[in-house]
């Protein structure tokens, strides 16, 4: 993900043993009040019912998203990769402005996959540059660092274990040389509008003018093609979504069958946004014991838990230009599936 923005698993037991030998579903408190249960309590509440999409990357979600990465379907990955892979020497060039030295600083770096592309051509280069991956996960910095310390021998890499915009004003303060964040995946496809444009202007307000962000948009396409990537045929995003389920019921104690859901995504072209459900298939009742509540499901009733918004060049000069970023260029895959833009500080 994203590594994604993610709230990892708090290792907490959903159900404690009490008094007398009894086993009894009391929640403790620090999974009561945990982000998550409160978030499932407002999405299952709602009057269209939804979970956050950002709960799908626990230990199992981590690992079938690197299958999905992997899916004939899923062109994303493959996609962004052609276009580091294509456009390193420009984007080396325009990072450099010059032969000046920058931090590259990236936002969910997961495991570094396509971020090694450019890390290895730079060093190769003799670029002066710093990599600083920012993750709110120790474990996953830990492994990356280490991996990339192996792999590419004299790459400056310091792992940043915090928020990405607590991370973001430390490094501001301390800046003797240009920030280059890199937002990679297609992750800002994961939130709404309003998100977007909240994140964006954080962003901005981090940075220095001059500074440079590389952002990654899924681009509209045949919407058969866009549909394939989230309903792939050998079911693996399918289980992705449904291990949110599994998630809630071990964590929080809940008794979803998960075979009475079905995964649902459709695509609109209008707004480009593929959205994917979780739809109840029977009449049912879910008792969440965390939540000290039961949850009534309709036949057929959907449960709203991903966006993945695919984008045109309009609206992401709009979002640049609303959130204080002018657009420098904009780097395609040969099929022009996807963009990885790259935008300056105003
Ligand atoms: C992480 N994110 C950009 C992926 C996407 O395409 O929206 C998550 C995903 N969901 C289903 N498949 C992939």
């Amino acid at each position: 993900m994203i590594s994604k923005p993610t709230d990892k698993n708090s290792g907490q037991p959903a159900v404690r043993r009490v008094a007398e030998g009894r086993e009894r579903q009391a929640p403790a408190p620090e999974v009561k009040n945990s982000a998550f249960a409160r978030d499932v309590l407002a999405g299952l509440s709602a009057p269209q019912k939804r979970l956050p999409s950002k709960y799908f990357y626990d230990k199992r979600g981590d690992a079938i998203f690197q299958s999905i990465m992997n899916m004939p379907e899923y062109y994303l990955t493959r996609s962004e990769y052609e276009i580091l892979d294509m456009h390193k020497e420009s984007l080396q060039q325009l990072f450099q402005n010059g032969s000046g030295r920058f931090n590259l600083i990236e936002f969910g770096a997961g495991d570094g996959f396509k971020t090694k592309i450019l890390l290895k051509h730079f060093t190769r280069a003799g670029v002066d540059f710093k990599y600083l991956p920012i993750d709110i996960s120790e474990n996953v910095l830990q492994i990356l660092t280490n991996d990339l310390k192996q792999s590419i021998p004299g790459l400056q890499v310091e792992g940043i274990c915090n928020d990405y915009f607590t991370a973001l004003s430390q490094l501001r303060q301390t800046a003797d040389r240009r920030n280059v964040v890199l937002f990679l995946g297609s992750n800002i496809g994961n939130f709404s509008e309003k998100e977007a444009m909240d994140f964006l202007g954080q962003l901005a307000e981090g940075l220095n003018p001059h500074d440079l962000i590389l952002v990654g948009f899924d681009l509209k396409k045949d919407p058969e093609q866009i549909l394939a990537a989230y309903n792939d045929a050998a079911g693996i995003t399918r289980a992705f979504n449904l291990n949110l389920l599994r998630r809630i019921n071990e964590e929080l104690g809940a008794n979803f069958n998960l075979q009475q859901w079905k995964h649902y995504p459709l695509y609109e072209p209008d707004s480009g946004e593929a959205r994917s459900y979780l739809m109840s298939c029977v009449q049912q009742e879910v008792h969440i014991s965390s939540l000290e509540k039961t949850f009534s499901f309709r036949a057929w009733e959907p449960v709203h838990v991903e966006i993945s918004r695919k984008y045109d060049l309009d609206t992401i000069r709009r979002y640049a230009s609303k959130s204080g970023f002018e657009v420098k260029e904009n780097f395609f895959d040969c099929r022009h599936y996807f963009t990885d833009s790259l935008w300056e500080k105003i």
